[in-house]
């Protein structure tokens, strides 16, 4: 496998990465996941404002963000992907010793890692459905950095794998937040609901664009949060994201909603999705 580190595409098996890495000392980094539909990186743009974004609120200075498409695209052709492929990027504070928490005093250079695998959706999973477990959220306050400290949501989503669960859904203060790694969102009386864009959330692209669709073909929506009580007023459940497009949810924990049926307006969003992504 080739993959991009710092400068240079390498051999895997040649990447020598410090153990004083900030990344590998204290998970101070962030990182974007990003795929292809006929080839084409979807929704760069966004991807790289997020990125940018979530940089800058962690305060590291990269300079170099606008080289990073054409080196993608190189990766993804010095690999040999024949279909689509799915792209996995970070960027930590860099190496610095010695290991101090507050930032190196003499400003270390951030190290750069990309890597890239074929990848398919899971089309039977998107027809069928899949099985969520609730979580309590006990993540930071602010979710919506896209950064590399994942160990709550390890924790969670292993629980979810253990219970036979796809994803697990997170709950904070009795309020559901979002997925360890996906949005949520429900649909009542044919209005679709989901957690508000906000600090305890990570916005994602997926997400603004089902929102999009939601304006566009004028179905009523609200962001807002759904207490966990109050999930069995709901009708349909589906979470999304770059991976997982649009699944629709339909157990959650021992509750298996519309006899595992995915909901109408859940299917309707899939075949939009559907059609910009083939049209892509
Ligand atoms: N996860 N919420 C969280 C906490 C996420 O980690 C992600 C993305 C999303 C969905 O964002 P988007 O629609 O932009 O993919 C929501 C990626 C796929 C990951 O962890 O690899």
């Amino acid at each position: 496998m080739v993959v991009y580190f710092n400068d240079e595409f390498k051999l895997l098996s040649e990447v020598i990465l410090s153990p004083f890495d900030r990344g590998f000392l204290f998970a101070d980094g962030v990182y974007e996941s990003i795929r292809t539909y006929n080839k084409k990186l979807f929704t760069y743009e966004e991807h790289l404002k997020r990125l940018k974004r979530s940089l800058k609120e962690i305060r590291i200075g990269f300079d170099d963000l606008n080289t990073l498409e054409n080196i993608i695209y190189e990766l993804i052709q010095k690999n040999n992907i024949k279909d689509e492929a799915l792209i996995y990027l970070q960027i930590t504070r860099g190496k610095a010793f010695p290991r101090t928490h507050s930032f190196p005093k003499e400003k270390a250079k951030p190290t750069l890692f990309i890597s890239v695998k074929e990848f398919k959706e899971d089309s039977d999973e998107q027809s069928r459905g899949v099985k969520v477990i609730l979580q309590e959220d006990i993540r930071w306050l602010r979710c919506d950095i896209k950064s590399t400290s994942l160990l709550p949501v390890v924790l969670a989503n292993q629980k979810a794998t253990e219970e036979g669960a796809e994803e697990a859904i997170l709950v904070r203060d009795g309020l559901i937040t979002e997925g360890t790694h996906t949005n949520f969102f429900a649909v009542r009386d044919e209005t679709v609901f989901t957690a508000p864009s906000s600090r305890l959330i990570l916005n994602g692209i997926t997400r603004e664009i089902v929102l999009g669709f939601c304006k566009k073909f004028k179905i009523d929506f609200r962001e807002e949060f759904i207490n966990k009580d109050d999930l069995k007023n709901f009708s349909e459940f589906f979470i999304t994201s770059t991976t997982k497009e649009i699944t629709p949810v339909t157990t959650i924990d021992y509750w298996t909603i519309n006899d595992g049926e995915p909901g109408k307006i859940t299917k309707s969003l899939q075949s939009v999705f559907k059609k910009i992504t083939e049209d892509y």
